[in-house]
């Protein structure tokens, strides 16, 4: 037997824009490894990320998580093409631990830097599982610090915002009603799980943005925070009452009516631009209510949905290292060795 080098090329990603350490190996659209460090614990105490203490996990855990990836994918650092990187949006410490990381590798290794943007590679993420993206395709990235619907005409470098959200992010309004339920941090996983055994129509809560009026100026926008505060007044209503809160209860509905809005609007949108294929990225991309939802009320419309397992929706360096193997595969300049780290970088500049 012959065995011929692969021609894909290899490229180690780093992510460290939030409290995840991720490095991720790829070669072409196969994922040779995937490791994540989470400092989430050292978080949960205060219900939510510290910027310091992220920076500092991410100090401590690069050269071990780096390591542990290169043993997975049974790799020495020498082999990797390129180097790829979060350059932003994200917490600018935590940002520039990886950036720092990236440019001492590709310096020392002599390898090409590609620093991205970590919107786009929540996207992009998804070829790692179900190959290469339609074009355009209709993406819908809900996360912590995100909830947006985009035009990805070229994941590497044509994404247009089509909506966003107005005030809290979609991952942000889980972490708040677990926290004013007393379910802790991360807010997300905990109401997937309580959900389950409660009734997601036992409240009507509201939908944001959805009425007429709200249409016809945030059709594809989205705001949580009004949805938020409504569960906020009836569970203080309950206690006021001296009545039990039915904990399950608020979380299924609660979580009914972002998935109802979010599903909406995604297709929505897929339809309103001709778009038969739509990919779900980030932290809210694993709920198990969501991937249901948008899948039953898709295949009505003749929409595929995409969605990438839960490991690869939350943050990890898997998804940068699958954007940059797609920045060199599609001859993309690498970005400058003086690449900075841009907290706010907006998601149409998806190589820094
Ligand atoms: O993409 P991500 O890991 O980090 C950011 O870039 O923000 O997303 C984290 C967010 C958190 O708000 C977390 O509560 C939410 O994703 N999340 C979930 C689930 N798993 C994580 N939200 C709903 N259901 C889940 N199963
Ligand atoms: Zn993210």
């Amino acid at each position: 037997m012959v065995l011929m080098a692969s021609s894909e090329p290899l490229v180690l990603g780093i992510e460290t824009s939030c409290d995840e350490t991720g490095i991720g190996i790829v070669r072409g659209h196969s994922l040779l490894a995937d490791a994540v460090a989470s400092s989430v614990e050292e978080h949960a105490r205060f219900g939510g990320v510290v910027p310091e203490v992220a920076s500092r996990a991410h100090l401590e855990a690069m050269v071990p998580t780096i390591e542990r990836a290169c043993d997975t994918a049974g790799i020495a650092l020498r082999d990797v093409d390129a180097i790829a990187v979060t350059a932003g949006p994200g917490l600018a410490g935590a940002l520039l631990v990886g950036v720092a990381a990236a440019k001492a590798l590709a310096i020392g290794l002599d390898k090409p830097l590609y620093g991205v943007n970590h919107l786009a590679a929540h996207v992009a993420v998804d070829q790692l599982q179900h190959g290469a993206l339609p074009e355009p395709c209709l993406a819908m990235l809900v996360s912590g610090g995100h909830s947006s619907l985009l035009r990805v005409g070229d994941v590497t470098g044509d994404i247009q915002p089509m909506g966003a959200t107005i005030d809290d992010a979609a991952g942000e309004a889980f972490d708040k009603v677990a926290r004013l339920l007393g379910l802790g941090f991360p807010g997300g996983p905990v109401i997937d799980r309580t959900a389950v055994s409660g009734s997601s129509i036992a409240i009507d809560f509201p939908r944001g943005l959805t009425t007429r009026k709200d249409l016809e100026r945030h059709r594809f926008d989205f705001s949580f925070s009004g949805l938020k505060t409504a569960v906020a007044r009836w569970v203080e209503a309950r206690e006021r009452s001296g009545e039990p809160v039915p904990v399950a209860d608020v979380a299924a509905s609660f979580q009914e009516a972002v998935c109802d809005v979010l599903v909406r609007k995604a297709l929505d949108a897929a339809s309103s631009e001709g778009i038969d294929e739509i990919v779900i990225g980030g932290g809210v991309a694993a709920n198990s209510r969501l991937r249901v939802l948008a899948e039953e009320r898709a295949s009505k419309l003749g929409i595929r949905i995409r969605v990438p397992r839960p490991g690869l929706c939350t943050d990890n360096g898997a998804m940068v290292a699958a954007l940059g193997s797609e920045m060199v595969a599609r001859g993309r300049t690498p970005s400058a060795l003086d690449l900075p780290a841009d907290s706010s970088q907006p998601v149409t500049h998806v190589l820094a």
